[in-house]
């Protein structure tokens, strides 16, 4: 068993995330591959199935992330695949159309589940066009990734892999 996780993150934070879920599959023995999103190949010949993540800005996955599901719509259908978005950091995607496109992906390639986690904002490691577009959406600064419910759901995704058929279904409330 080869998965590939794809993480698409600008300042680090939703790659330690990716990281973090990488690192519990391991420890159930399947193999890991992670990858950037502005690095990884068009192919996904050779996995098994596939752990797509990105950091959100202005409500959308960064564009390389968004960019390599767009060239792999169709494996993508035919392997399992779970999605993660991150970001939130106070009350959460505040437009309607937060993830509007991810969203619709995720219902088109029957993903088996995508969650939002959380994120991070350093002030230090922003730009001063982005502190400004932070202080425009009243964005608290902090580190609130929420490790346990991150591995928590690696755990349902390595238990899934290793039996596919004897896992529960997915909660239709955590796919958004
Ligand atoms: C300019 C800017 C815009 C952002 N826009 C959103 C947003 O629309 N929705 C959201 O949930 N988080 C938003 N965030 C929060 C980031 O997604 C969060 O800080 C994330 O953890 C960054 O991930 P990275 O360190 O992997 O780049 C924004 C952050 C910045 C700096």
């Amino acid at each position: 068993m080869h998965v590939i996780i794809v993480v698409g993150s600008k300042h680090g934070s939703t790659r330690s995330i990716a990281e973090a879920v990488g690192e519990v599959l391991r420890h159930r023995g399947i193999n890991v591959t992670t990858v950037d999103a502005d690095a990884a190949s068009a192919s996904l010949a050779g996995y098994d199935a596939a752990v797509i993540g990105s950091a959100v800005y202005v409500g959308r996955w960064m564009k390389g992330a968004q960019a390599f599901l767009d060239a792999n719509r169709e494996s993508l259908r035919n392997m399992p695949l779970w999605l993660f978005s991150s970001g939130p950091l106070g009350e959460g995607p505040k437009h309607p159309d937060d993830l509007a496109e991810i969203r619709g992906f995720a219902a088109d390639v029957h993903a088996k589940d995508h969650q939002i986690f959380a994120g991070k904002l350093d002030k230090a490691d922003l730009s001063f066009a982005e502190r400004a577009a932070v202080r425009i959406v009243h964005a608290p600064y902090g580190d609130a990734r929420e490790w346990g419910r991150i591995r928590s759901w690696a755990e349902t995704i390595a238990s899934e892999l290793s039996d596919p058929m004897g896992s529960m279904p997915t909660s239709t409330t955590a796919t958004q």
